[in-house]
């Protein structure tokens, strides 16, 4: 998110404090469509919660850490989602000392990040939400319908009711790979807006990040960044037509089962800026791509790596033919491939 690489300044005649700097460039974090970003802003300041679904490694959760910390400060409330998720998760625990040694009290109350969001009027987060078993997400369909949670072991005192407070919200996401969408009851859904958030559809824009996100995974390792831009281009560009079944130019692929992400073309360029950080002049980076690729595609399903081969064997190796350098090497490399 941010303010597309603008410049934020201080009202004029407004004092910035020790240490905060006049002028601040906010960079852009989420690349994707400004509007969505609008929708989901707006969903947060209603009562519905937030449910953003898509495939792997769309930067759902970083756009729902990112809105959280935006709205309210801290995007820490978070409830990982798994099937082991109990309702004491999105609820309220206790403190079992305190429990015994005093009974149930406020103090042995170990609030749930949800719970602790409602008392604040805060964003909680609940990552995976498919995967809870469906009677821990009904819990999540009285808590957002009833903006409330009861604590009946309390009742009598005045912490035998948590109100929300104004601006608690959720946001919760989903991964469209995994079985189960389609499997939530519809009083959830109905409680959600859904948002899509798909892949990045400009391979500019796609290689942009990709190189940004490289540069500083090899900056914190303090080392220099050097990785040529066909390179990463390359490297996009194959993701990207494994993604859609289809290359730039317009010829088939076939898709591989593996979800070709851009948090995996991400992955693969900060191990290539690595490699070139730490192995420079020992050999071209761009001779690592195949092994890396052949690594993303066979996670799934062996005979991915035979729809990789596919992919060398038509515009790999047509782009080589048409001339290109990049690509020339790229198809020496196929018997890499073979493995
Ligand atoms: N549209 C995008 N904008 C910015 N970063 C992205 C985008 N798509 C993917 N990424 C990269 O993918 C990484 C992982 O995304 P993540 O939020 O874990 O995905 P998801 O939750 O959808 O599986 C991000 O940290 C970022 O490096
Ligand atoms: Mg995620």
């Amino acid at each position: 998110m941010g303010s597309d690489g603008r410049a934020l300044k201080l009202p004029d005649g407004a004092e910035a404090g020790d240490g905060v700097p006049r002028r601040l460039v906010i960079e852009g974090k989420f690349v994707g469509d400004r509007a969505l970003v609008e929708r989901c802003v707006v969903t947060l300041a209603g009562e519905r919660g937030l449910l953003l679904v898509g495939e792997p490694g769309t930067a759902k959760s970083m756009l729902s850490e990112l809105l959280s910390a935006a709205v309210c400060g801290t995007s820490g409330l978070v409830v990982q989602g798994t099937a082991g998720t109990t309702e004491d998760q999105l609820k309220y625990g206790w403190n079992y000392a305190l429990l015994l040694a005093q009974g149930p009290s406020r103090q042995a109350l170990v609030p749930s990040p949800v719970l602790t969001a409602m008392r604040r009027g805060g964003i909680a987060r609940v990552e995976e939400v498919t995967r809870c078993l469906p009677e821990v997400q009904d819990s999540l369909v009285s808590l957002l319908s009833e903006r409330r949670i009861a604590v009946p072991e309390l009742a009598g005192s005045q912490d035998a009711l948590a109100h929300a407070a104004p601006g608690f919200n959720l946001i919760a996401t989903a991964n469209l790979r995994d079985k189960g969408v389609s499997e939530m009851s519809a009083a959830l859904k109905r409680r959600f807006n859904f948002e899509t958030v798909g892949p990045i559809p400009d391979l500019d824009a796609e290689t942009a990040l990709v190189r940004s996100q490289a540069r500083a995974s090899v900056e914190r390792a303090g080392a220099p960044f050097h990785v040529d831009d066909a390179v990463l281009e390359a490297l996009v560009t194959a993701f990207r037509d494994l993604r859609e079944g289809r290359s730039a130019e317009g010829w088939e692929v076939e898709r591989p089962s593996t979800v070709m992400s851009t948090a995996e073309a991400v992955s693969v360029a900060g191990a290539l800026a690595l490699a070139a950080a730490y192995f420079p002049g020992d050999r071209d980076v761009l001779g690592l791509l195949p092994g890396h690729l052949l690594g993303v595609v066979r996670k799934d399903d062996p005979a991915d790596a035979a729809r990789l081969r596919g992919y060398w064997d038509g515009p790999v190796r047509r782009r080589a033919e048409q001339g290109s350098a990049t690509w020339r090497t790229l198809w020496d490399l196929r018997t890499v491939l073979e493995g």
